[in-house]
């Protein structure tokens, strides 16, 4: 079946209860996006499609998430393309609002807080983003709800039970992904929050909607992240000390990246973890978060370690 584009909230929830009526669906899924999609993007589409009836992709480019404005506007817009791609991996709905759908009032006044979660790693760098990406996902999460449930004895239906509902976000954004998580069980949204892993390209590095303004020598450059992830990924699960100094090192040693943090931190919490494993072999369960700045681009890994 085609997919079908949407741009308004109204025009979302008509169109979501109808397929999910016409399916006597008895779940729906979600995948927010900024568009300029890519595999990684797909592979959530595709997790969405597997396990849903009904799946809505948004595709919103979301200014009260980027600081600088310039940024925004350098922002790749690729709808068309976008369209393609969701379509292909069987995605019902794509929902592409303007801004002044999604803010008509201009920016809210009353935001989601990211708290100390939303401070740290990406937080530091970037003041702000978290607070407007956890903004926009809570409305997203409430535009994307199903409608509630068909009536009881309806064909497919647990006897008129609401039908379930799941976002889907990757992991390659890890701080965002347990901030959303929180946000979710911290605020009780009546949602499953699904992680998906990291999209990586044949050579390791993971697809980014940036990556397409690297350089080649700054493509090339960046592998270093990626390698200093696989690195610490062996040695956990060799049940090797980490020796997260000498991956640090590696990464320093290439003069086209310039690094920002690279720890090893709770994957609840994100503190880092007391023990740096520089002798002692790693066990437990972690996660190794890298960003570095590549040339003009930002770039953000991670790893699960888990031994
Ligand atoms: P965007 O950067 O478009 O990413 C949309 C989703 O795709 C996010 O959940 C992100 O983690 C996931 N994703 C990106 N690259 C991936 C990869 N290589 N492998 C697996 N998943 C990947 O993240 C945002 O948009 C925005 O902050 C949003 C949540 C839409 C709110 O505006």
């Amino acid at each position: 079946m085609s997919i079908q584009l949407v741009t308004t909230v109204a025009g979302l929830h008509t169109e979501s209860a109808r397929l999910l009526k016409a399916k006597q669906g008895t779940s729906q899924g979600l995948v927010p996006t900024m568009g300029a999609l890519h595999e990684g993007h797909a592979a959530l589409a595709r997790t969405a499609v597997e396990n849903n009836d009904v799946v809505v992709a948004s595709i919103f480019v979301n200014p009260l998430q980027f600081g600088d404005a310039a940024d925004l506007d350098r922002y790749p817009r690729t709808l068309d393309a976008d369209l393609a791609l969701l379509e292909e991996q069987g995605v019902d709905l794509a929902f592409a609002p303007s801004v002044e759908e999604v803010y008509p009032g201009g920016e809210p006044l009353v935001r989601i807080t990211s708290g100390r979660l939303g401070e740290k790693w990406e937080g530091a760098s970037r003041p702000g983003h978290f607070d407007g990406a956890l903004t926009v996902v809570a409305k997203l999460l409430h535009y994307g709800m199903p409608a509630a449930g068909l009536p009881a004895g309806s064909a497919g239906t647990a006897g008129g039970s609401l039908p379930s509902y799941r976002a889907y976000f990757g992991q390659k954004d890890a701080q965002q992904l347990a901030l959303v998580q929180r946000m979710a069980a911290d605020l009780n949204f009546p949602v499953e929050i699904v992680g998906v892993p990291t999209v990586r390209a044949d050579d390791g590095l993971a697809l980014s909607s940036r990556n397409r303004f690297l350089s080649d020598d700054e493509r090339d450059a960046a592998l270093v992240l990626s390698r200093a992830l696989r690195l610490l990924e062996e040695r956990a699960n060799a049940h090797e000390p980490l020796d997260l100094d000498s991956a640090l090192a590696m990464v320093e040693s290439q003069p086209l990246v310039e690094l920002d943090y690279f720890d090893v931190v709770d994957p609840g919490t994100l503190e880092p973890l007391a023990e740096n494993c520089r002798e002692t072999p790693f066990r437990g369960e972690a996660l190794a978060l890298i960003a570095a700045k590549v040339g003009p681009v930002r770039l953000i890994d991670n790893v699960p370690l888990s031994s």
